[in-house]
Parts: structure tokens; sequence; C-alpha cells
């Protein structure tokens, strides 16, 4: 199997098998190094480097990046501080009205609901979640919620216990069908799943940068198609939302013609800064060769995991699957299982009551044999 990385990228990677990109994936050291080394500029030269100009700009590369990832246009793209915030300044300047409706999953994570949630106690619009189980969620189950009075389809484009992957095409067909817009939680897809933003026919699809695009905490990317950029008015504005930010004049708010509108404040720089060089590293080996190292993690596992006394309720089908691979382990709390994988150096997370593991960019066969067997060893031996 191909290695990617480079030695010293992850240099976690040189002693645990570190399975866990679903949660908080490694960051590659040169990312690490620019974020901090930003931070103590600033924190040692204020605005010597930091200038107004400096301030201005701190998003361009970013949308540079974001730009790559997502196979759209710089000006389709914009920077924020988490998944969280932009979908809530996007929930807000949509604001489905009472006799309309959001559609998500009932298992989503919060966050790709709540912003919507929040919304609905204020307008009254319905939040109608399309049932799911196991980690699973039908395609037709979701689009039997969806009717015409659905404002917006709000779908985690992987689930984040299972991994089950949405066809995002369809998804967009179906809501434009029924005159509702697709928003899309890439969090735990975008930087392991190619995504040709425009080519999917969403209206918007944002990532945290801390999963699977190996950044940090603190910053988040967003497309936003084209026909929204001059008509929303975003749900969360600062000083930054003016097209010109030192305009500074609280008399008149005109916002950005791109998706720029909805970066509205100063915010921790250094990680968006963080989150560009991820995005570099990782569109740099392609997401696509990203995508076929990960799946095929996942399919050793998989085949290793058959062995032991384990039922997989991750997706096996290609076209619903990504390397996220989730199990039940029989007769034991999956809790207790983690804490003593991690004994051994080995890191999955339990989500609901399974076992989830989820190998990226930096993990090889290795990692995934070592897994296997020392959850083996566990579960045989209660060693
Ligand atoms: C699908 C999904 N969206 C969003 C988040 C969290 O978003 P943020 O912390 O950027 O608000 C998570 C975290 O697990 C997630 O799995």
């Amino acid at each position: 199997m191909k290695t990617f990385t480079q030695p010293g990228d992850f240099p976690l990677t040189d002693t645990w098998s570190y399975l866990n990109a679903a949660n908080v994936a490694l960051m590659p050291m040169s990312a690490t190094r620019v974020m901090t080394d930003w931070q103590t500029d600033v924190a040692q030269n204020g605005s010597n480097n930091f200038n107004d100009h400096a301030e201005d700009t701190a998003f361009d590369g970013l949308r540079e990046q974001g730009a790559k990832l997502f196979g759209c246009r710089q000006e389709d793209i914009a920077g924020g501080s988490s998944c969280s915030e932009l979908l809530g300044s996007l929930a807000w300047a949509i604001m489905p009205q009472q006799h309309e409706n959001v559609v998500s999953t009932s298992i989503a994570f919060p966050s790709t609901v709540y912003p919507f949630t929040r919304v609905s106690h204020h307008t009254g619009c319905e939040i109608r979640l399309a049932q799911g189980n196991n980690g699973y969620t039908s395609f037709d189950e979701i689009v039997k919620n969806i009717d015409h009075n659905t404002s917006i389809v709000s779908i985690s484009h992987a689930e984040y216990t299972g991994g089950q992957l949405y066809d995002l095409t369809a998804l967009a067909e179906v809501a434009h069908a029924h005159g509702a817009l697709l928003i899309v939680d890439a969090t735990q897809s975008a930087g392991a799943i190619p995504i040709d933003a425009p080519s999917t026919g969403a209206d918007a699809i944002i990532a945290g940068g801390y999963k699977w695009l190996c950044g940090p905490f603190g910053a988040a990317v967003m497309y936003l198609a084209p026909h929204l950029q001059n008509t929303l008015e975003p749900g969360f504005v600062g000083f930054r939302s003016h097209k010109d930010m030192w305009d500074l004049s609280p008399e008149r708010l005109d916002y950005p013609e791109t998706a720029k509108r909805f970066e509205s404040s100063t915010m921790a720089f250094g990680c968006i800064k963080g989150l560009e060089k991820s995005i570099e590293y990782l569109t740099k080996i392609g997401i696509t060769q990203i995508y076929n190292h990960n799946i095929g993690l996942a399919d050793r596992l998989i085949e290793g995991l058959s062995s032991l006394d384990v039922e997989v309720v991750s997706p096996l089908n290609l076209s619903e699957r990504t390397s996220i691979v989730t199990c039940k382990v029989r007769g034991h709390d999956p809790l207790e299982v983690v804490r003593s994988l991690k004994e051994r150096h080995v890191v999955a997370h339990k989500r609901q009551d399974f076992l989830r593991f989820s190998p990226h960019v930096y993990n090889n066969e290795a990692d995934v044999d070592r897994a296997v067997s020392e959850l083996r060893l566990l579960l045989t031996t209660g060693r």
C-alpha cells in the first residue's frame, strides 16, 4: 500500500495506531507550525505584522484551498470558527417560517439539526427527522419527509456513528424539485471523500476543521452556491460583514456579494491559517487518492473484524461507505474496550453503543492489523 505522508508529518503514528479521525484527526506538523507561528507572532509583535491589510486578507488562503477542496470558485468559499457557527448563521439567514419544515435524520449529529431547532423555537417551523436505525437511514425514508412545504434539507454527508454516506446529487434533485435548499454538513466527509460542490447541486456545504480535514479546532470552511451569495442576509454579523471591513461606519451595512458575507468578525485567525495549510496538505496528495487509501484500510479492518465476535453495522456497499467502520462488540461495554485499546496505544472511539474506528491518510495496514490483533486478544483473553 502506498504511503502518502512523510516521516515526521504525524509523529504520533510512530508509536500509536490512531484510528480516530471521525472524532479528532491528527494534524500535519506543517499546519501545526503555521498556526503556532501566527499566534506567537501576534503575541510578541501585536499588529506590527498582523496589520489592517493582513487582517483584511486573513481568509484569502483558505478561500484558495477551499476552492481546490470543493472544486469551486474562491468567491464561493467562506471561513468561520466552527461548523455549528456557519450553520447557525445560515439557519437564521433562511429562517424557515411556521408553515415550513426542515428535514434531517434522527441519527444526524446534533450540530446538523440544532441550528434549525433554534430557529423553529422562534418561527414555529417544523423539524422533521427521517427515522434511522443502528446509524443508518434509508434514502427513501428521507425523501418521504420532503414535501412542498420543505424549506431546507439539512443532511450530514456522512453520518457520524456508522459513516453512512448519502448521494448529494440525488438529494439535491429531490430537494430542489420541492423548492427546498440542500444544506450539507460535510464535517465527516470533507478531506476524505471527493466533493465537487457545484456538480452536486448542494446549496451550501460546511465542514469543521478538526476531523477529516486534519486541521485545528476553531476553524471551519463553507461552500455557498452562487445563487445565494447576494440574496441571503447572514444570521450573525459583525464589523467584518461589510464589503469593505475598514469602512467602519455603523450607519451602513453593505454585504460582499460573495460567500465572504458570512465572515463576520475577528476570530482565532491562526486556526484559519492552520486549516488552510492542512487542506493544502490533503489536496496536494489528492482527495481521491486519500479516499482509495482509506477505503483500502477500512476493507482490511472489516475483514479482520469478521474473524472476531463483533457485528459491523456500517454500510458495506461502496456507494454508501466511508472509512468509518463501526461495530457492536458482543458482551462488552464499548467504553471499556476503548479504554483497554488505548492502553495498548490503539485509539478508537465509542459512539452510541458501538465501537468506531476511523482510519485516515496517516494510517497504514500495520495500524489496522494491530487494532484487530489487540482487539482479538482483549476479547479472547480479557487482557
Ligand atoms: C457531522 C458533524 N457535524 C458537526 C460536528 C461538530 O461541529 P463543530 O464542532 O464544528 O460545530 C461533528 C462532531 O462530531 C459532526 O460529527
